[in-house]
């Protein structure tokens, strides 16, 4: 049930205090919901870790925090120094007990100050092994109460016996209802909006199945490299970092069932359809459904970087892929026989997230081939980052008196439609944590379907390292076995559309 979250005392306790996470994201993001009055009226941010800041130490790194990372920029005084006021600091081992034990006293001690009774949102901005530790210090120290929600982030695991792990450890106190489990992907603005384009208009249903669309291609693209992660990919790779979490989840946005109602269960519910249709690859053909690739050396933006194996952190012979393609089938009544690609990579070409759904072709050629030599199939690209918007891709006629034809674009942006900024993607999730709406969280199910379905790669994918690894130079499009996976397909990965133009790129 959703609360009237000004009107709600809230403590809220960050692990990890002084990370990077709680640094660029989290802290911005609640000091950005402070300033649109959407924090509750008695708010306390109690940080914990064992860097030994205090209350003015913590608020002056996040004042400086916010002024880096904060979409607004730099904070005004009057403004800072009231949000600093809910600032506190808890310096603490989050392995030992006595960590939970001088929790539950100074959560006590703030309960005195806010009034009881405050909810607790306990936020694990930590690494991955920290979770199980802290949840079951919570649920030790009886903190695991009904008023109490924990928000994890992903990788939630790294396979699926450690998910399990991790998901025991968090359900021995918090009830599933209590567990938020972060997806960043979910709270961006044009995510969200998948569901709207689909289900607010009546328009796309009748042709959002097999007979009208061929295929469906999700493109996640980064022209990062793993900067100072190096450590923590190393482990992860593409397909754990990216694919495990984000791309399902924008594929279950676009082959999902209408729900009956805009509610947490009934949409997580009908994303878990979806990934319980997803046909299973067996090992013998990862082959056929999957490709891998690691960057090598290159340019990006007009400057040379080095290649994975050169960087912080990254084995010299490392196996571990920074991209990954994956083809998959729905095997539901909606999508028989229509392949989703999935790629996703580091270091590729352009920043850009984009969704393109291909219809199928027109079913009688009835103009003469000479009058479209370009002719394309109508395409809807619903597009994630940096351009947030839809664009329809179809054809028409060019003015003039000769007929001829030529493929159009047709534009929905974000910015030019609402002029207004849109929140981090951050702030929408914590808001709803707040809040208590778990529709943008993921569901145990689904993170464990998530993970029952990549398996058979990962473990193919660990048993036999790449030969041919680096296999695609920074600032292009991929590795050639990505291009193979869907030319046997008959089609090939389209550039995304990149400007605002009207050209594809
Ligand atoms: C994170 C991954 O979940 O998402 C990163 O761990 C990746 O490797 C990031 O760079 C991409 O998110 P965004 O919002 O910057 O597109």
């Amino acid at each position: 049930m959703q609360i009237d979250v000004r009107k709600c005392d809230t403590v809220f306790v960050l692990f990890g205090a002084g990370g990077d996470l709680a640094k660029r994201l989290i802290v911005p993001a609640l000091y950005n919901l402070y300033l649109d009055r959407h924090l509750p009226e008695h708010f306390r941010l109690i940080g914990v870790d064992r860097d030994g800041f205090d209350d003015t130490r913590l608020a002056e790194y996040y004042r400086e925090s916010v002024t880096a990372f904060s979409r607004r920029g730099a904070p005004a005084e009057s403004e800072w120094r009231s949000f600093a006021a809910c600032i506190r600091y808890l310096q603490a081992d989050a392995t030992q007990g006595e960590c939970y034990r001088n929790l539950a006293e100074t959560l006590k001690g703030q309960g005195k100050e806010l009034g009881e009774p405050a909810q607790h949102i306990f936020y694990l901005a930590t690494p991955p092994f920290l979770f199980a530790p802290i949840a079951k210090g919570l649920t030790a120290a009886g903190l695991s109460h009904d008023r109490a929600r924990i928000v994890v982030e992903k990788p939630l695991g790294r396979d699926l016996d450690s998910f399990c792990e991790i998901n025991h450890a968090l359900g021995e106190g918090f009830a599933e209802t209590q567990i938020y489990r972060i997806d960043h992907f979910l709270g961006k603005e044009t995510v969200q909006n998948i569901l709207a384009l689909r289900f607010a208009n009546p328009i796309y249903e009748p042709i959002w199945n097999r007979r009208y669309i061929d295929h469906v291609a999700i493109t996640v693209a980064e022209t990062l490299g793993v900067e100072h992660r190096g450590g923590y990919y190393e482990r992860a790779g593409a397909l754990r970092d990216m694919v495990q979490n984000h791309l399902m989840q924008l594929l279950c946005l676009v082959a999902m069932e209408p729900p009956v109602a805009y509610d947490a269960d009934d949409i997580r519910g009908k994303k878990m359809d979806v990934l319980r249709a997803l046909r299973h690859i067996p090992r013998d053909a990862v082959p056929e459904f999957a490709a891998r690739g690691q960057y090598g050396r290159g340019w990006i933006g007009g400057r040379e970087v080095p290649a994975y194996r050169e960087e912080e952190d990254v084995a010299a012979d490392s196996n571990t892929e920074t991209y990954a393609a994956l083809k998959l089938y729905v095997d539901n009544w909606r999508w028989q026989g229509v392949p989703f690609y999935l790629r996703t990579g580091k270091r590729l070409g352009a920043q850009v997230s984009e969704i393109s759904i291909r219809f199928q072709d027109v079913p009688h050629k009835a103009f003469p081939a000479s009058v479209g030599l370009n002719a394309q199939p109508a395409r809807l690209v619903i597009q994630i980052q940096p351009e947030e918007g839809i664009v329809l891709k179809f054809m028409a006629k060019e003015p003039g008196s000769l007929l001829r034809l030529r493929p159009v674009d047709m534009r929905f942006s974000y910015r030019e439609a609402f002029k207004t900024d849109s929140p981090q993607a951050y702030e929408t999730l914590l808001w709803d944590a707040m809040i208590g709406d778990a529709t943008l969280f993921m569901r145990a199910d689904q993170v464990k379907a998530a993970w029952q379905l990549l398996m058979p790669v990962l473990e193919v994918w660990e048993e036999n390292p790449a030969p041919d690894f680096p296999n695609y130079a920074s600032g292009s499009w991929g590795p050639e076995a990505a291009e193979v996976l869907v030319a046997r397909d008959g089609i090939s990965w389209l550039t995304p559309t990149l400007s605002g133009n009207g050209t594809r790129n």
